[in-house]
């Protein structure tokens, strides 16, 4: 998996600085940019599958791919961070996660312009290149730096959002939105940020991001506390011993009026 992310970045750092380069023409980057990301979709879903020749995959340029093996399934996100990508934000990530039966068993997400590979296997621990990592240790919401994900134009529920907004705004030392859901998820793993929350994401955003926070101690639910994230891609992350305070004070908010 780690092979598979290296030789993908390489391509999409070399159109990371054609994209530099594309800001000032009248066209644009925009077709540039997609071309880029299914280019590195197929070039990991060759790797990947030369690698386990018959595994399934769940992709999200190409979709859903049943393999001959009914277990496993790749769950990959080419580039994420697209918006990051085409506006030359060098913020942007590539998310694989591996699912056997349902249940999420390995996860790299690898950002390349800090060459900062994150990565778990269940049971064995999340790493950052070779390090251990390790959830922060703060306790108080008071000292927290919290990830978010802002909806935009023609996605989510607005007012839904801001309620959550307002609440976390109020509560923490800040909140901050990067642009990459699986970074900040790999973020709250190593203790950078004490959580994170997000409504509507994808499985590819998410897939490799649970299993990392969960190995390196961390909590990751949705709103209700349940597991349901795959399925609805309403997430909330956080230390242990912030999660609980932090699915408190959102679900606290998502009942607000405002909220509904
Ligand atoms: C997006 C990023 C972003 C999140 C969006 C995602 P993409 O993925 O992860 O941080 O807020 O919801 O769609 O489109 O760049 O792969
Ligand atoms: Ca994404
Ligand atoms: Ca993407």
């Amino acid at each position: 998996m780690a092979a598979a992310a290296r030789k993908a970045a390489r391509g999409l750092i070399r159109d990371f600085g054609e994209v530099e380069q594309l800001q000032v023409s009248v066209k644009g980057p925009g077709d540039f940019v997609s071309a880029a990301d299914i280019k590195a979709e197929k070039l990991l879903r060759a790797e990947l599958g030369k690698a386990r020749p018959g595994y399934g995959f769940l992709m999200e340029e190409s979709g859903s791919e049943a393999g001959s093996d009914r277990h496993h399934r790749w769950i990959v996100d080419p580039l994420d961070g697209t918006t990051n990508f085409l506006h030359g934000v060098p913020h942007f990530a590539i998310s694989i996660g591996l699912e056997r039966d349902g249940e999420i068993i390995a996860g790299v997400i690898y950002e390349p312009v800090r060459d900062e590979m994150f990565w778990a296997e269940k049971g064995a621990g999340a790493f950052h290149n070779d390090r251990r990592l390790r959830v922060s240790a703060r306790r108080h919401l008071a000292e927290a730096l919290i990830g978010t994900g802002i909806p935009f134009l023609g996605r989510g529920d607005h007012a839904r959002y801001l309620a959550t907004l307002n609440a976390v705004m109020a509560a923490t030392s800040g909140v901050r939105r990067l642009g990459v859901a699986s970074l900040d998820l790999a973020y709250v793993a190593a203790g950078r940020f004490e959580g994170f929350w997000e409504f509507g994401l994808k499985p590819w955003d998410i897939a490799a991001g649970i299993l990392i926070v969960r190995e390196a101690g961390g909590y990751i639910s949705d709103p209700s506390g349940g597991q349901g994230m795959l399925a609805s891609g309403d997430v909330i992350a956080a230390n242990d011993h912030l999660h609980p305070a932090l699915v408190l004070l959102l679900k606290k908010a998502l009942q607000e009026p405002s909220a509904n």
